[in-house]
């Protein structure tokens, strides 16, 4: 049987997207969509074979002028699901109204709490003794989606922010793709 062609949107250094693509997917990763030329996800990408589509957000009048292209090239690629991974920015209408509840995003935080930039930094100054990593549904908000899983993690008194990033990333490369298989189903 032909499997569901996902993307994945990433513009860090896309080690979710190498813990997606380490994993026994029941999709196909089959497009990168990066807004940031020369991130590191790119080489990444290019090691698994993956097809990348890089843009430039300044290149176009606006936000509607960019997401029609990306909607362009997704559905010539056929994708039915976007998976994003550290892809900073909000989506429109055009996006969103295209793949409705098909996007999703992990987020380094239990959710509502400490949404936006820097989740993880947010937490350990806030002195939380919990944090987390939840994966939800996007919708136009920052991080405002319904969420459909999620998983504490606990601050230790000597954890420093570098610690504690590295146990949420080792939750994150774990949870995303298991939840991942899940709405494959
Ligand atoms: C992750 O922490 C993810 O939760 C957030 O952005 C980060 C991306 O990191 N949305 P990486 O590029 O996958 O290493």
């Amino acid at each position: 049987m032909k499997k569901i062609r996902a993307a994945v949107f990433a513009s860090g250094a896309g080690s979710n997207f190498q813990a997606i693509m380490e994993n026994d997917l029941l999709c196909e990763v089959a497009l990168l969509v990066c807004d940031k030329p020369g991130a590191r996800v790119l080489e990444k990408a290019e090691k698994f074979g993956v097809p990348t589509f890089v843009f430039d957000s300044k290149e176009y009048a606006s936000k509607s002028d960019y997401e029609k292209e990306l909607v362009h090239r997704l559905q010539q690629a056929d994708i039915s699901w976007i998976f994003l991974a550290g892809y900073m920015r909000i989506a429109g209408p055009t996006l969103l109204n295209a793949y409705e509840n098909k996007i999703i995003n992990i987020h380094p935080s239990l959710l509502p709490e400490f949404p936006g930039k820097d989740a993880i930094g947010q937490a350990f100054k806030a002195g939380v003794s919990t944090t987390g990593v939840t994966v939800h549904y996007i919708d136009d908000g920052i991080d405002t989606g319904p969420v459909i899983a999620q998983e504490s993690i606990e601050v230790f008194s000597d954890d420093t922010a570098e610690t504690l990033k590295e146990r949420i990333q080792q939750v994150e490369h774990r949870l995303y793709p298991v939840v991942i298989n899940r709405l494959m189903k």
